[in-house]
C-alpha cells in the first residue's frame, strides 16, 4: 500500500489524516497517511527516512522553509512562497516540492465562496510565510490592489518588494490606510492567542467588505468575531482552505482531485 504522511512539530492536531482518509475513502484508492513528529533538530532525517519507502508528504509548521530547501525539484508555486507543504518522491528518487496552500485558498475564495477577486481591493494581513504562499495566486486572480499589511511595517516591505512587477502590489502599516477595500485575507497568526491585528475598523465597509482568516476553530476566530462586529458582509475561515490545500496534494499524488464539498461539511459538523 502507498504511503503517505504530515511531518511537523507539533502534528498531533494536525486534521490531514481525516482529511486524507476520506479522500481515499471517496476516491477508491488504497493508501494510508500518518502524523509523524519530526524532532525540532532533524526534519530532514525524519523526512528522507519515511521516503525511503513512503511516496510522498505533507510539511507543516515549522518546516516548510527546510523542506523548500531539502527538495532537489520545485514547482513555480513553491519557489514564489520561499516554503514547500507538499513532496513527492519521483521515480528517480529525487524528491519533487510543491506549495497547495495558495492554490487552496484560491479555490475557496473562488469557487467555493463564489468571491471573484479580479478587480477588487484586497488587503493581506501579515507578512510570515502564510502570507508569502498567498501572494503570486492573488496577483494571478487580478485584484485592483494587494496590499501587504503587517504590524511590522519593514516585513511587508521587504516581502512586497520580491513581487514588484507581477501585479498591484504595495506595503502598509496597520495604522496607515483607512480607506474601505473589497476583501480583507488574515494570513498573521494572531488568531492563534485569541488577538485581533491591530488595523483600523474603517477598513471594514459594514455589509460590503468580505473577510476570510487563514486559521479556524471550533468556534469563529477572534478576528472573523471582530470583523462581524464591524459589519463585514461575511466572514470566512480557512477550514475550505485547509480542506483544498490537501485535495490539490492528493491530486498532485494519485492524479485524481476527491470532490471537496461532502469533506467539507463532514468536518463542519464533526469537530472543526
Ligand atoms: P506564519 O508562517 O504562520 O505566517 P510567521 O512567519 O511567524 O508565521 O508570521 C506571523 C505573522 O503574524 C507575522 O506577520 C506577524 O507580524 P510581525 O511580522 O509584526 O511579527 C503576525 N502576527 C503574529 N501575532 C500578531 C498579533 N498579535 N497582531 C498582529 N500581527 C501578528
Amino acid at each position: 500500500m502507498d504511503r503517505y504522511a504530515v511531518i511537523g512539530n507539533p502534528v498531533g492536531h494536525s486534521k490531514s489524516p481525516l482529511i486524507h482518509r476520506l479522500f481515499a475513502e471517496q476516491t477508491g484508492q488504497q493508501i494510508s497517511y500518518e502524523a509523524l513528529l519530526a524532532p525540532l533538530d532533524d526534519f530532514a532525517g525524519t523526512l528522507h527516512g519515511f521516503l525511503r519507502d513512503g511516496q510522498g508528504a505533507n510539511v507543516t509548521v515549522p518546516f516548510k522553509e527546510q523542506a523548500w530547501a531539502l527538495v532537489d525539484q520545485r514547482s513555480a508555486e513553491a519557489e514564489a512562497a520561499g516554503a514547500v507543504n507538499t513532496v513527492m518522491r519521483l521515480a528517480d528518487g529525487r524528491l519533487f516540492g510543491d506549495n497547495t496552500d495558495g492554490r487552496g485558498l484560491l479555490q475557496d475564495l473562488q469557487v467555493n465562496q463564489r468571491i471573484a477577486l479580479r478587480g477588487l481591493r484586497v488587503l493581506l494581513l501579515g507578512a510570515g510565510g502564510a502570507a508569502r504562499g498567498a501572494i503570486r495566486p492573488l496577483l494571478q486572480a487580478q485584484p485592483a490592489q494587494l496590499c501587504v499589511v503587517n504590524r511590522t511595517v519593514a516585513r511587508a516591505e521587504q516581502l512586497a518588494a520580491q513581487f514588484v512587477g507581477q501585479g498591484p502590489i504595495s506595503a502598509a502599516g496597520f495604522d496607515w490606510i483607512e480607506e474601505p477595500v473589497d476583501l480583507i485575507i488574515n494570513a498573521t497568526s494572531a488568531s492563534l492567542g485569541g488577538e485581533v491585528p491591530g488595523i483600523s475598523a474603517k477598513l471594514i465597509e459594514p455589509g460590503h467588505t468580505l473577510c476570510y482568516d487563514m486559521m479556524y476553530g471550533h468556534e469563529a476566530t477572534a478576528f472573523n468575531r471582530w470583523a462581524a462586529d464591524q459589519g463585514a458582509a461575511r466572514c470566512i475561515d480557512g477550514l475550505g482552505m485547509l480542506i483544498e490545500q490537501a485535495a490539490e496534494a492528493f491530486a498532485l499524488w494519485r492524479g485524481i482531485r476527491p470532490q471537496t464539498a461532502s469533506i467539507l461539511r463532514k468536518l463542519r459538523t464533526s469537530s472543526a
